[in-house]
């Protein structure tokens, strides 16, 4: 399956970073000299996707602005010769072609989902979920896209979530087809201690068909009264098939004040000008 498309969900509140996130977008939030959004769109990218549609909701405005020309900024560095800061601010702008739609009503994951049916109609397409950062040696997208390609179907990215955090995820029960991929057999969302499947947990990211729209259209609220897309997922893995790919690489959810830190640490030590630093910094702490 050729994946060209990309959906990235943006709307939630990011109610687990307030006040930080009251007016700013948690995806707006820096992980160093970047924006937390921006690494996501450079996954997608490096993944070889080539139009990307962010479902967004009020106060998402700074997102569409960080991915627009910036005349005032462009000027100032073109007059100072700083050719190197403007080729970076100039192909920020034209990285991919992006797009945007409202989700008027945050009806959950499955509903900002479902806004997307018209830019992705009967295509294939990858979802990376808005606030789940990667940190890969080959970009996480691309390890599902090249599975789902071999297998012609739908695909999720997967890792092991130890008991005390399963509760927190969605459950996977699945059966091995090689290595690191496995076929899904069913799924649910935040399950109860008995309910635990397996310990394998989707971590924001997917491939879809447009098979999703047909169960995702006619899904009642499920976990926490939201239209929840493991809900959906579950449906159609029972019409189509669709592996888990327990991808290489690490992942941070910045919608967590300690995922956040992580996240923020990690791209510090990886930083080419500052990374030396915080590595000499830290240990000077002698916590
Ligand atoms: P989260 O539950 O992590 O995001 O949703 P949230 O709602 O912002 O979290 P709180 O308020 O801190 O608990 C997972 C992904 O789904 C998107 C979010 O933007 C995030 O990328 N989402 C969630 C939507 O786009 N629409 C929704 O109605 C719900």
């Amino acid at each position: 399956m050729k994946v060209k498309k990309a959906v990235i969900p943006v709307a939630g509140l990011g109610t687990r970073m307030l006040p930080a996130t009251k007016v700013v977008p948690k995806e707006m939030l820096p992980l160093i000299d970047k924006p937390g959004i921006q690494y996501i769109v450079e996954e997608a990218v490096a993944s070889g996707i080539e139009d990307i549609l962010m479902i967004t909701s009020r106060g998402k405005w700074t997102i569409e602005d960080h991915f627009d020309y910036a005349p005032e900024i462009e000027e100032k560095l073109k007059a100072a010769g700083k050719e190197d800061e403007l080729a970076m601010i100039r192909s920020l702008a034209n990285i991919a072609n992006i797009t945007f739609v409202r989700q008027k009503e945050l009806k959950g994951l499955g509903h900002a989902i479902w806004c997307a049916r018209r830019f992705t109609g009967d295509e294939p397409f990858a979802v990376l979920l808005g606030d789940d950062v990667m940190c890969a040696e080959i970009p996480v997208l691309k390890q599902l896209i090249d599975a789902s390609d071999k297998f012609g179907a739908s695909a999720v990215g997967v890792q092991y979530v130890g008991n005390e955090d399963i509760g927190k995820y969605c459950s996977l029960d699945v059966e091995n087809i090689e290595n690191n991929l496995y076929l899904v057999k069913s799924l649910i969302e935040k399950p109860e201690p008995e309910q635990v499947m397996s310990n394998f947990a989707i971590l924001g990211r997917y491939v879809l068909t447009s098979g999703i729209y047909d169960v995702l259209g006619n899904l009642p609220p499920g976990y926490g009264g939201e239209i929840q897309l493991t809900d959906g997922l579950n449906k159609l893995c029972a019409r189509e098939k669709m592996l888990a790919v327990e991808f290489s690489g690490k992942r941070y959810d910045t919608g967590n004040i300690k995922g956040y830190l992580e996240a923020t640490i990690q791209f510090g030590l990886m930083h080419p000008e500052a990374g030396e630093w915080l590595r000499d910094y830290l240990k000077s702490l002698k916590l």
